[in-house]
């Protein structure tokens, strides 16, 4: 099959890294008519709105209730006017737009059969598009999935940190997490800087993020667009359960071991937990 997003040398670089390792590498989709202002001011427009997190920059201090604008013209009117509005729009899973969807699939089919030799099945493929105005900043946190951020617009440096520092993200908060009870993002020190990997990446390029590697991202000076692919795997599913398992553990008073790194595929705990989620669901 042709590759016509990921070149052959960024396919080898991102094998190289993946799953453990976040790696810089290059893309096409610069100037894709999907993913024009425009096209995504429409896009804005035809998500539901509970798919779409924003901060409209532009309203005054003072306004009245019935003036703020409402929530779907309000987040058209601030993608169109992003260079000045001090603001900043998420649009989730745009793969419920058809248009998108096909984008989505055909950009994580070009690397599907690396990553299903390394991690198993490729599942849950799911889109995000992020708009934001120079500056803006995106705090520290972590995300479950395995990303790539290709950037299309603009410049942003986002700044990665090793998953498996648990100094960054302790044992209890991933479990916490995968449980449903913990905030992705995540309480910052000062001392952590020296351990993060800032990345910049301007139009064309992309960062490969590891599964629930901590990151911050800060835009550059322009406006930007950005597109995060993202997808679940069989081992990032394991790892999840298996921290799940290990609450299970802690809670009876014992001290167990986090899951390994990759390429431990965690298997046991994640079937103890799987067998232990069935049992609660039949109860
Ligand atoms: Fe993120």
């Amino acid at each position: 099959m042709p590759q016509t997003v990921f070149p052959a040398e960024t396919r080898s670089a991102f094998a190289a890294a993946y799953p453990a390792r976040p790696v810089k590498f290059q893309h096409t989709l610069t100037g894709h008519p999907l993913l024009t202002i425009a096209a995504l001011a429409d896009l804005a427009g035809a998500l539901p709105t509970s798919e779409i997190e924003y901060n409209p920059g532009d309203i005054p201090i003072g306004i009245a209730p019935e003036a703020v604008p409402k929530a779907r013209l309000g987040v058209v009117e601030t993608i169109r006017n992003i260079g000045q509005s001090g603001s900043w729009v998420a649009l989730k899973r745009i793969e419920q737009v058809p248009a998108y969807r096909d984008l989505l699939h055909s950009v994580l089919g070009e690397l599907r059969d690396l990553v299903e030799a390394r991690t198993g099945k490729m599942e849950t493929l799911e889109g995000f598009i992020f708009v934001t105005s120079p500056g803006s900043v995106t705090p520290f946190h972590f995300d479950p999935e395995h990303n790539i951020l290709l950037q299309v617009m603009g410049d942003k440096t986002m700044t990665v940190f090793p998953v498996e520092d648990e100094a960054l993200l302790g044992a209890q908060a991933h479990e916490l997490f995968h449980l449903g009870k913990h905030h992705r993002n995540l309480p910052w020190n000062d001392e952590f800087a020296a351990k993060g990997q800032p990345i910049q990446i301007g139009p064309g390029e992309a960062i490969h993020v590891p599964v629930k590697a901590p990151h911050w991202v800060k835009n550059g000076a322009h406006p930007s667009v950005s597109l995060s692919v993202t997808w679940r795997s069989e081992w990032s599913y394991a790892e999840a359960d298996a921290r799940a398992f290990n609450n299970v553990l802690r809670r009876i008073g014992l001290h167990p071991a986090s899951p390994g790194a990759f390429p431990a595929q965690n298997r046991a705990k994640a079937l103890a937990w799987r067998a232990l989620r069935r049992l609660r669901v039949a109860a």
